[in-house]
């Protein structure tokens, strides 16, 4: 099968792109994929043309769409081209893999949600999405579910790894830069969400694609699929701190103090028991990616 990820330079398309590279444990566990991967420099996905050609001429069997616009702050001053990447160029990739009888993948987020809800959202909850980032991926599910058959929409929250822009590197950068100034750290503690390993929702992705290959079919549809169990970004920072034994003192901040552009709901936790009862699959508990990513050097 041909596989086309798109966006492949950013954290979650760099944690896709080293498990499909990882040495193949056996022949039956890891799915054998020719893969095309494209960074933003090789395919902008708003040229339309661009995008047409590409899908044309390699034809995939799956999309990855991992090219998104995640500068949550930013988008609230350049909504438009927030809005080209993350809506209009997902529903032109919904439209081309309905032509091509291509599976398309495309990752969401919980800022689809308002935040108000006491419990985790599940999939039946209704969205109100607080920001210009949220309302840009909501109509992006949208266009996909109104122009394409063949989809996974899975959406995560709060992903964390060794690669690209992450709340995690910022942690670990801050955090010296308060060292040195023996100074503390000041962390937003009433936003609770669930942190997600993009290792984890990569190799989660890796097995349905492999059971799309065997099965030729999966359950198609939207799904929540997210690390547990859910916190404050106070409390995150604290459990990366301890891991790494950072001896930096963290100070709680309310979202008011928090400076930013745009508005984020205060409890976005992801409730993924669709994904577990229809695919038998739980990722795994964040804590313990953390303590992997103790030995690798940021
Ligand atoms: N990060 C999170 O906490 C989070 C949470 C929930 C859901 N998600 C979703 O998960 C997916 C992956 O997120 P991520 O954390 O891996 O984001 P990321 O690190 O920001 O990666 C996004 C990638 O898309 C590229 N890109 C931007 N505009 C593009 C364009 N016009 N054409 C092609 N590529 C383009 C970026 O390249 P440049 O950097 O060169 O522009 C970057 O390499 C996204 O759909 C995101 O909405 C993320």
């Amino acid at each position: 099968m041909k596989l086309l990820l798109l966006g492949s330079n950013g954290q979650l398309g760099q944690a896709l792109l080293q498990q499909l590279h990882q040495p193949q444990q056996s022949q039956q566990e890891r799915p054998q994929f020719q893969s095309l991967a494209l960074s933003h420099t090789q395919l902008d996905i708003t040229d339309s043309a661009a995008l047409a050609a590409q899908m044309a001429a390699y034809r995939p069997d799956i999309v990855l769409n991992c090219a998104a616009w995640t500068n949550v702050d930013k988008a609230e001053q350049q909504s438009d081209s927030c809005f080209a990447v993350n809506a209009m160029a997902a529903g032109q990739l919904a439209t081309l893999c309905q032509q091509h009888n291509s599976l398309l993948v495309q990752f969401s987020t919980d800022y689809v949600f308002d935040g108000t809800n006491n419990m985790p959202y599940t999939e039946r909850h209704s969205t109100t999405p607080l920001n210009v980032y949220g309302r840009s991926k909501l109509a992006a599910e949208q266009l996909i579910q109104a122009n394409c058959s063949k989809y996974l929409i899975l959406r995560s929250s709060w992903l964390f790894s060794e690669y690209g822009h992450n709340f995690y590197r910022t942690m670990l950068r801050l955090a010296q830069q308060q060292l040195k100034l023996a100074e503390p750290l000041s962390v937003v503690n009433d936003q609770f969400g669930c942190p997600t390993y993009a290792g984890d929702l990569a190799a989660i992705v890796l097995q349905l694609l492999q059971r799309y290959q065997q099965q030729g079919s999966v359950a198609y549809g939207l799904y929540h699929l997210a690390g547990q169990p859910a916190v404050s970004w106070y409390q995150f920072a604290q459990a990366i701190f301890a891991v790494q034994q950072v001896p930096v003192s963290v100070m709680p901040l309310s979202s008011a103090q928090y400076a930013g552009a745009a508005t984020r709901p205060a409890n976005s936790a992801l409730d993924c028991s669709k994904f577990c009862d229809t695919f038998g699959i739980v990722l795994p508990q964040w804590q313990a990616a953390l303590n992997q990513l103790k030995q690798v050097i940021i």
